[in-house]
């Protein structure tokens, strides 16, 4: 079992949501972050909580999808720390829609998920997800370090209606494991640095509280726990799973039992 204090964690779209909840988690259990977010002000604000928490923190603004920024968050972890051990690639959008909507009176397409909306999300939850995961690969091999890639997957990736961008991202999120796994055990690092996925459900974050809340309430309706998952509840999972080796090249759910039906 792997011990988080003293371990250091690389995570993007750490000013908000899941990626900051870890963030606290990780410091209260004398872990030290390294947070990167599109937003500064998100990031300021996260480092004046984390150091009121007692943790050590560095802040890196950047955009997962540079190349040059992706670099720069991970090299930051190595000159404030020394080492890397966890890396949780958090940062996400979302930008729903249908691919084709109908007209109710003529039947008749009249709208479509537009090329820019669709790529948009691409670009950030998953380009920027293989950049963050490659930087921060790459410091971790040649520094010797031992721990683990927890990507973020989603239940969408099992296929919801109105999000053919995102679930597409996810769904990949849920292969990328068993890729990386596969990798490193052939150059025979596998034990020494782990990959998995977590795929949560409806998670109580601003990605969530911002959604159509018809349909929200629609959703809550179908998860037996009866309530939004606590993205506390995700960062215990995510630490879980750094501790726990046996842990690797998989997708792991967290979704309060939620009843997937084909409209997703
Ligand atoms: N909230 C949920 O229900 C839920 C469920 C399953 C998976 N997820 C996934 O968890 C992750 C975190 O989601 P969240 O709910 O905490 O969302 P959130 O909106 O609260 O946080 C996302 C963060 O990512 C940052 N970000 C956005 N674009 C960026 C970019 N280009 N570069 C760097 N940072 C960027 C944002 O500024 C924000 O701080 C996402 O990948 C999301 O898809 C969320």
């Amino acid at each position: 079992m792997l011990d988080i204090k003293d371990a250091v964690a690389v995570i993007t779209g750490g000013g908000s949501g899941i990626g900051l909840a870890l963030a606290r988690y990780w410091v209260e259990r004398g872990g030290k972050v390294v947070l990167g977010d599109v937003s500064e002000e998100a990031l300021k604000k996260a480092e004046t909580e984390i150091k009121a928490l007692g943790g050590q923190v560095v802040i890196v603004p950047g955009n997962v999808t540079k190349e040059e920024d992706c670099g720069k968050l991970a090299d930051s972890a190595i000159e404030a720390f020394g080492k890397i051990n966890l890396v949780a690639p958090f940062a996400g959008v979302i930008k729903d829609g249908m691919m084709v909507a109908t007209d109710k009176d003529t039947g008749k397409v009249n709208r479509k998920m537009s090329l820019k909306d669709f790529q948009f999300v691409i670009d950030i939850n998953l380009t920027g997800v293989f950049l963050t995961v490659r930087e921060c690969a790459e410091r971790m091999i040649n520094n010797d370090c031992k721990g683990l890639i927890c990507l973020v997957s989603s239940t969408g990736s099992l296929g919801t209606a109105g999000q053919i961008n995102y679930s597409s991202t996810k769904a990949a999120m849920s292969v990328m494991p068993k890729v990386i796994t596969a990798e490193f055990f052939r150059r025979g690092f596998s034990d020494k640095i782990r990959c998995v996925a977590i795929a949560p459900g409806y998670v109580g974050t601003d990605m969530v509280k911002n959604m159509n809340q018809e349909a929200l309430e629609k959703i809550l309706g179908n998860v037996p726990i009866g309530r939004l998952i606590e993205p506390e509840e995700v960062a215990s999972l995510v630490c879980e799973m750094y501790r726990n080796e046996a842990m690797t090249g998989d997708t792991y759910f967290i979704h309060g039992g939620l009843r997937m039906g084909s409209k997703g």
